[in-house]
Order: structure tokens, then C-alpha cells, then sequence
């Protein structure tokens, strides 16, 4: 039986940190086995707002995928490329654009969400809108059954799924199927100061931080404001710390609940604990980021591999889409 296809993608917009392991690439290696996987960097996606900043993304890209590799995504199983290596993303989004109603788009939560709060970028912009469309071209093009991503995505599942249902109607074809979210499992990992973890908040622990870094950071970690002395008892669920027990490991986060609780173990002594694990489970992945960085030839073959194999089928997606519309 051949494997169901999954497609998913990470902008290049800085170095990877927890959030994406957890959020993302603990996820994706596990797929693996199980789906035909395309990971893609998606960096039309990331010139949408980083437009200014070319030389960043640039950077961003190898580097992103040295992390992807080192965090377990095998080339031998899955599907590595970038997709402005795929001439066909552009195309499909033009195509699909034909029929994307401007309403749907002009209401999408994220897209709203975007203007209002990146505010050193302008984001007013004609491909800006299409974001998601571009999103739905790629799902489509490699004709995947379901995308993994995070609840934040959401919303552009459901726009491709309209614009899957639209093309279908209009054009009389069973083309394309509707693709379904794989909702990714996990504990929100919260950012050291217990807000969101994000590049532009500088509140994370980077896949590459080294362990001195990563001891500083979490000393630094926002913890239960309640809690002022040892002897005051905890609530474990309001502070940053604990959500990282909960997405490293559940069974401590149990335990550690229970000190917090009951005052049987301070705050320095846990954060003490959360770096020593942290630290040991980077530690394997850096070690394979040394191998990998000294062999970018080796990348860049991964990445042209990958882009022909995803070639294959974008082509074939095109052409059967331009027989429908008779170009
Ligand atoms: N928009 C996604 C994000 O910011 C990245 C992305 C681009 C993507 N194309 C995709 C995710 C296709 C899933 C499928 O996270
Ligand atoms: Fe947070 Fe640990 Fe302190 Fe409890 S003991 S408040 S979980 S850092």
C-alpha cells in the first residue's frame, strides 16, 4: 500500500530553538516513518515580511535545515527542499488566486493578527494578503493528504480546504483532495519570561545554545510570582518552568508539581534540574550539528535531491492543473 504524503514547512526566519523542536520537529521525525514526508523552507513565506532583509534569510536557510537533520529528519526518508528551488509553488499560487474570494482572505484571523502586531515591518502589501494562498499552493501541488502543523495554522487549512472545494466544483475534476490538519500533540512551551516563545521576543533557549547559555537562561526563567519564599507554597501551573518539565518529560513534571506544591523543592534547585536535563537533551543534537557543519557540500546535495524528487510531482500537478483551466 503506498504510504499517505504529508507536507509541511518552516520559514527561515532565524535560528531554531525548543519551540520548534517541541513545537514542530519531534513531531515531524516521528512521521517518518509512518507517512511519504515533504518538509520544505519556506522562503517565499519568509520574504513575504522579511522582504528588506534578504541577507537574513540567506543565512537562516542551510543553518535551519543543519538543525532539521540534526534533530533526526532523514534525507533517506523524507523529502528535504526549498521551495523557491519549485518554480511550480509560484505558478499554483497564481492559478489558485484566480478563484480565492478577497473576502476570505481579508477576514483571515492571522492575516489580521499580523497587521496589527508586527509593527517595524509593513506588511500592507499585495503578496502579503495571499499568504496563505501560497500555503494552500503548497499543500496542493505535492497533492498531500494531511499537513502537520500548530493550532495557529489552522485557519489556512481550512482556506485551502475552500479553495480545494472551489477549484474541484469549478472545474469538474476530483484533482485535488481536501487535505487534513495533523495537529501537533504537545504542551505549549512558553517563552523564558512565560510569554510566548518567539524570535522577536528574544525569550528562547536556541537549539545551538551551549550549556553554559542555557544555565543562565533558565536561572533567568519567570517562575510563580507568588511564590517569595522557599516556604511558600507553589503553583507550578502559572510558571514557565514547569511547562518545560511538561513537554520534556511528564513523568518529572508530575514530581515536580508535587515539590512545588507542598515547598519540598525550591525554585533554584528545579531550575537547576530543568537546565542539567535540557542540556543533556541537546547534547546529542549538537553533536551531529558539528558533523553536519563541517560537510555543507553534503546539505547542499540533501537539498538538490530533495528538489528534484519534489520536482517530479510538482510538475505533474501543473500540468493536469493547466489542462483544466486550458493553457
Ligand atoms: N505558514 C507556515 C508557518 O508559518 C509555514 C508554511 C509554509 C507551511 N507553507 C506551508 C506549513 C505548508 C505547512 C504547510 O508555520
Ligand atoms: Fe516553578 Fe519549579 Fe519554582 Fe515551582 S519550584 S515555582 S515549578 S521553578
Amino acid at each position: 500500500m503506498t504510504k499517505k504524503r504529508i507536507l509541511s514547512g518552516m520559514r527561515p526566519t532565524g535560528k531554531l530553538h525548543l519551540g520548534h523542536l517541541v513545537g514542530a520537529l519531534a513531531n515531524w521525525t516521528k512521521l517518518q516513518d509512518e507517512y511519504d514526508c515533504f518538509f520544505m523552507v519556506a522562503d517565499w513565506h519568509a520574504l513575504m515580511s522579511e522582504y528588506a532583509n534578504p541577507d537574513l534569510l540567506k543565512a537562516n536557510m542551510l543553518d535551519n535545515v543543519i538543525d532539521w537533520l540534526s534533530c533526526g529528519v532523514d534525507p533517506e526518508k523524507s523529502t528535504i527542499f526549498i521551495q523557491s528551488q519549485v518554480p511550480e509553488h509560484l505558478e499554483l499560487y497564481f492559478i489558485l488566486s484566480l478563484i480565492t474570494p478577497l473576502g476570505l482572505l481579508e477576514r483571515c484571523p492571522t492575516y489580521k493578527e499580523q497587521l496589527r502586531q508586527v509593527a517595524n515591518r509593513d506588511l500592507s502589501t499585495y503578496a502579503f494578503l495571499g499568504y496563505p494562498v501560497l500555503q494552500a499552493a503548497d499543500i496542493l501541488l505535492y497533492k498531500a493528504d494531511s499537513v502537520p502543523v500548530g493550532e495557529d495554522q489552522l485557519p489556512h487549512l481550512e482556506l485551502t480546504r475552500q479553495i480545494v472545494r472551489k477549484f474541484n466544483h469549478l472545474y469538474k475534476t476530483t484533482c485535488f483532495v481536501e487535505p487534513r490538519a495533523l495537529l501537533t500533540q504537545t504542551t505549549r512551551l512558553l517563552g523564558l519570561d512565560s510569554r510566548k516563545m518567539s524570535k522577536s521576543y528574544n525569550n528562547y533557549i536556541a537549539l545551538t545554545d551551549t550549556p553554559e547559555v542555557i544555565l543562565k537562561k533558565v536561572q533567568g526563567m519567570f517562575t510563580d510570582p507568588e511564590r517569595i519564599r522557599v516556604t511558600d507554597c507553589g503553583h507550578p501551573d502559572k510558571c514557565s518552568v514547569s511547562s518545560y518539565y511538561a513537554a520534556f518529560s511528564p513523568q518529572l513534571k508530575n514530581q515536580i508539581h508535587q515539590r512545588c506544591e507542598k515547598a519540598m523543592i525550591g525554585c533554584t534547585e528545579c531550575k537547576k534540574e530543568l537546565a542539567a536535563m535540557l542540556i543533556n537533551l541537546l547534547a546529542p543534537i549538537q553533536e551531529r550539528r558539528q558533523v553536519l557543519q563541517k560537510d555543507k557540500k553534503q546539505i547542499v546535495e540533501i537539498l538538490s535531491a530533495g528538489r528534484q524528487k519534489a520536482s517530479l510531482l510538482a510538475k505533474k500537478t501543473i500540468l493536469e492543473v493547466r489542462g483544466l483551466l486550458k493553457i
